[in-house]
């Protein structure tokens, strides 16, 4: 049996950073209220000229730049994305285009929050059944150009960002194991309104954020423990726990929930906020570049989102 490893990662996020502070100026809210309820002191915000698809690249380019990997090498590449920068062709084939790759699949998938764990999942089966050998799996989305910005309950929460695996294929432990679900029944919590498809009903996200918030404590806490039991793994064999950022509060309640101290818990809240399926490679990201997560760490990640959806991973780094 083939494993899928973590060669490298990357990220991108927009130059343009929106503070709470700022936000007060146009919001009825408070840093204090925004700080207090979620952890979010700031967020990345997407240029005019920018979209899912430009955040991609940026950061696929970046990883290439920065790591000894061609995209030559790659066979896949799959983009998670709520925020697609066009209904059609998916950012995949924008991506696959500006890095000048083969002519390899390209596609994008949509799980909300939680896509980068679906779309890690797909690249880990292709890897393990030997189709492929090395995956692009990118998280991009640009929730800021989705949010009704006179709606304090969900406007506050978001930002804008990419970031990316290269997946492949090794005899070393790598993604061991991966638990994905989805409840449809719940659609009407987390959705957008509006169309994609009539302009004159752009989409805006809402969401019952109590609902929300009490639906992802549970499946959350319940998932990251079932896979332990499943791996015969205890919290104290988790070096990391590299979670969804939404809420610090439904982060807090998963680390109790694992006895798991938030030491070992990867925070990117505060300056990254909410940004869908761009958080968890983003935290990745920004954890392995600051030096926190190292080589043959035993990390769990985990999302949950819209649907809805979530999904964790076991993963050796
Ligand atoms: O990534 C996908 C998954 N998404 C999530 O996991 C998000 C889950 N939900 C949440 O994180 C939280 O529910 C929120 C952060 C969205 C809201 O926090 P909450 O503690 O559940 O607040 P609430 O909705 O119960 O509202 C409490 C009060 C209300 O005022 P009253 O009715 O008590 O007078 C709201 O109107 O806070 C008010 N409020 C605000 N006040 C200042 C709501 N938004 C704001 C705001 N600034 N931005």
């Amino acid at each position: 049996m083939n494993n899928s490893k973590i060669l490298a990662t990357s990220s991108y996020l927009p130059p343009n950073i929106l503070k709470n502070s700022d936000l007060e100026k146009f919001v009825d809210t408070t840093d204090a209220w925004i700080k207090e309820r979620t952890g979010i002191e700031s967020r990345h915000i997407i240029g005019a000229d920018e979209s899912s698809a430009s955040m991609a690249i940026a950061a696929a380019k970046k990883l290439f730049a920065t790591s000894e990997y061609s995209p030559e090498d790659i066979d896949m590449i799959l983009v998670s994305t709520c925020t697609p920068a066009k209904l059609m062709p998916a950012n995949a084939c924008f991506v696959q285009a500006e890095l000048g790759c083969r002519q390899i699949p390209s596609f994008d998938i949509n799980a909300a929050c939680s896509g980068f764990l679906y779309a890690l999942s797909l690249a880990d089966q292709y890897i393990k059944t030997a189709v492929c050998k090395k995956i692009l799996v990118i998280g991009s989305d640009a929730m800021t150009q989705v949010i009704d910005w006179e709606d304090r309950s969900t406007c506050v929460l978001f930002g804008d960002g990419a970031g990316a695996v290269l997946l492949g294929q090794s005899e070393e432990a790598g993604v061991i194991s991966t638990n994905l679900g989805a409840d449809g029944s719940y659609t009407s919590l987390l959705q957008s309104k509006g169309s994609l498809l009539a302009a004159a009903v752009a989409p805006v996200v809402e969401m019952q954020g109590k609902e929300v918030f009490k639906k992802a404590v549970k499946t959350l806490a319940d998932m990251v423990k079932n896979i332990l039991d499943q791996q015969n793994l205890s919290h104290t064999d988790i070096s990391w726990l590299v979670p969804h950022q939404a809420n610090k509060r439904i982060i807090e309640a998963t680390s109790k929930a694992l006895t798991l101290p938030m030491e070992k818990v990867i925070l990117t809240i505060a300056t990254h906020a909410n940004t869908s399926s761009a958080s968890v490679p983003l935290a990745l990201d920004t954890a392995i570049k600051s030096g926190k997560i190292k080589r043959g760490d035993l990390l769990l990640l985990e999302a949950f989102g819209a649907g809805l959806t979530w999904g964790c991973s076991l993963v050796k780094y």
